[in-house]
């Protein structure tokens, strides 16, 4: 079986999908890998890494994709690519099942079995291998360092000779695992830290990471599936939302937003009366850009200076980090490999097994996904 990653062609990408980490480790699966020429270089992998690994540089990006039994990929395929596929190959990487119809029916027409990462069920025996969750701490991570180094303030509190300065005030709303990753990471710099989510068993997370929960008054009692997700709140409740922070918005250094509901336009909660409640010099980091954004202000990647107030849309901050994200990635997918390859190293993909029938996006000619399926007769 040969497996194949290629240079990502998503603007700005960085990642790879394939180490030479990973590399190694499928080379103890009995899996043949071909890389790409300079495939890992954005990441600071050179092609002589890979080839220590045992993995088969090849030149001709055609070629590789050609004789590929199985593609691996960080952010969605570009159709010329897909065209160069045999039949029955299996593909898997980010595939944005929600936001890209016409790819997923690309792929489906073109007979490819493809697992979407973005569909793996968040369950505990999917932990290893959920790249949404990997790339979203990383995410969280860099949205705390970006605001902190955008700000025209010190993040943590200074008592010195000169006087004392007081810490800046973060608040993270959406406290999922992008939100746990910036409130930590704030905190750890010194920042006074709050954080709001519709989910009240949130509350207990946050706590125990040393910041405070803002509590609002609004009914939240349901706010979450049983798959532990946030449910989508009707407007009434988002207008009640953003009127009761905007009031609070003042008080705070740097707001981070990541709230997102699956599947959905991601909600606005930080209007632009908000933005220009806040002092001159604060920051908004909005990871939810890349799905419409929480900030009204927001534009994806690009830095918005809007009544002194610097507003960020960043939509792959993973990607700046990409030697750590790519090894994050590429381990999630070595092991959701372990489930689809068998001792022999060939492929064996069992659909009753309930992360593959989750994360199975098209196969045998048909997109099979139902939450996708949903999403396309809605639209
Ligand atoms: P996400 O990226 O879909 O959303 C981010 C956060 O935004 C969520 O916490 C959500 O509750 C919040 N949100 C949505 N609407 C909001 C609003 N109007 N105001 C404020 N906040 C709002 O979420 P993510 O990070 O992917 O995690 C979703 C859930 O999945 C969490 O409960 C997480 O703990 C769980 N999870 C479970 C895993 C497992 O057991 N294997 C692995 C990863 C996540």
């Amino acid at each position: 079986m040969r497996l194949v990653a290629v240079r990502e062609t998503v603007e700005g990408e960085r990642r790879v999908a394939i180490t030479p980490e990973t590399a190694k480790g499928f080379k103890k699966l009995k899996v043949d890998v071909t890389i790409e020429a300079g495939a890992g270089v954005a990441a600071n992998f050179d092609d002589e890494a890979y080839t220590a690994e045992g993995a088969l540089v090849e030149n001709s990006r055609d070629v590789a994709l050609r004789n590929a039994d199985c593609w691996y990929f960080v952010n969605t395929p570009r159709k010329a690519d897909i065209q160069l596929l045999r039949e029955n190959t299996v593909l898997a990487g980010f595939l944005r099942p929600f936001d890209d119809l016409e790819l997923v029916e690309t792929l489906a027409k073109s007979r490819l079995t493809t697992f979407a990462l973005e569909l793996l069920p968040r369950t505990t025996r999917a932990q290893v291998m959920d790249a949404l969750s990997s790339q979203a701490s990383i995410a969280g991570y860099r949205a705390a360092i970006l605001g902190a180094a955008s700000l025209s303030k010190v993040s943590p509190m200074m008592t010195t000779p000169a006087g004392t300065i007081p810490p800046a005030r973060v608040l993270v709303i959406g406290a999922g695992v992008a939100g746990l990753q910036a409130i930590a990471t704030a905190g750890r710099l010194g920042a006074r830290v709050e954080a709001y989510d519709t989910r009240p068993a949130v509350k207990e997370q946050v706590e125990s990471l040393g910041a405070r929960f803002m509590e609002l008054n609004l009914d939240s009692s349901d706010s979450e599936t049983s798959g532990g997700y946030a449910k989508a709140q009707t407007e009434d409740f988002l207008d009640q939302q953003r009127a009761l922070l905007a009031d609070r918005l003042a008080d705070f250094d740097i707001v981070i937003t990541t709230a997102l509901v699956p599947g959905q336009a991601a909600p606005i909660l930080v209007p632009q009366s908000g933005v220009e409640t806040m002092r001159r010099g604060s920051v908004i980091v909005d990871l939810a850009a890349a799905n419409g954004g929480n900030c009204e202000v927001s534009v994806p990647d690009q830095r918005i200076d809007h009544a002194g107030v610097s507003v960020f849309g960043p939509t792959n901050l993973p990607s700046d980090l990409a030697p750590d994200a790519s090894k994050m990635f590429s381990r999630n997918l070595l092991n959701f490999s372990k489930l689809i390859i068998n001792s022999d190293g060939n492929l064996i993909v069992d659909f009753e097994d309930e992360i593959i029938a989750g994360a199975t996006l098209t196969h045998a000619g048909k997109i099979v996904s139902e939450a996708v399926l949903k999403k396309l007769e809605r639209s």
